[in-house]
């Protein structure tokens, strides 16, 4: 017999959910909070990351890509889970070039405060200051690859939100980079800095020119309430 709502658990509390619904959209609905990077609301999955890795009756799993089921057992909020996203958290730092102190994003970034709501401190890992492509010809926007996390949300967003294709990847493993689908950089692009791909990058890879600090630094999203909190606070826990 088919039901409209599955019923499961997520570390012992209760979750009910329509059957159509991936863990993390079940999670963020009853108010708990799955850490993420590539996973945003209005895009399709990519299953990037692994950030939002749960178990599930035992087994790792992406949770935004697997569905809800009766019965389920979820764990997330567990040490062996955080530290697992610590480590991936912490190759995307040393594998990148990230100096936050002076970074325009420092306060807004999803990274950063992954970063501390995880608690990492300094990278046990050596750093590989590896040599990445700044794209500023554009007269609006630039890309940074040294601060891409290789999320695929700017891919995604462009595709489904704005219509375009700006964006893609190109290479593989420690040389994959977000490429732009013209031979001379983003200025012979269709993208606009009013494009939904400049607004869903998780760090400070595509900024708009001009405008790094409107909001000053003290006064940004994390430095008021740590990352996930919009999503703790939005629904009472069954
Ligand atoms: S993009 Fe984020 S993690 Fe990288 S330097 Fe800027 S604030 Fe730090
Ligand atoms: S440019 Fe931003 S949105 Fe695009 S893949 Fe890199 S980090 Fe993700
Ligand atoms: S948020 Fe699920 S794989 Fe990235």
């Amino acid at each position: 017999m088919s039901t409209n709502v599955v019923t499961f658990t997520i570390d012992g509390v209760e979750v009910k959910s329509a059957p159509d619904k991936t863990i993390i959209q079940a999670a963020d609905d009853a108010g708990i909070y799955i850490p993420r990077l590539c996973y945003l609301k209005d895009l399709p999955p990519g299953g990037h990351c692994r950030v939002c890795t749960v178990k599930v009756n035992g087994r790792p799993v992406n949770s935004c890509t697997y569905p809800v089921a009766e019965g389920i057992v979820v764990e997330n909020d567990t040490e062996e889970l955080n530290s697992f996203r610590r480590n991936i958290i912490e190759m995307l730092f040393v594998e990148g070039n990230h100096f936050c102190p002076s970074c325009e994003v420092a306060g807004k970034c999803e990274l950063q405060a992954l970063a501390y709501r995880l608690g990492l401190l300094t990278p046990q890992m050596p750093y590989l200051y590896a040599q990445k492509e700044l794209d500023a010809t554009h007269p609006d926007v630039y890309l940074d690859r040294n601060r891409c996390v290789l999320c695929g949300r700017c891919v995604r967003a462009s595709i489904h939100l704005d219509k375009k294709n700006v964006f893609g990847f190109e290479n593989r493993g420690i040389n994959m980079r977000i490429s732009v689908n013209s031979n001379d950089g983003l200025k012979d692009t269709d993208l606009t800095k009013d494009d939904k791909a400049m607004s869903v990058c998780p760090t400070g890879c595509l900024v708009v020119k001009r405008q790094g600090y409107l909001t000053p630094v003290g006064k940004r999203l994390y430095d008021k309430k740590p990352i996930g909190s919009e999503i703790e606070t939005k629904t009472v826990k069954s």
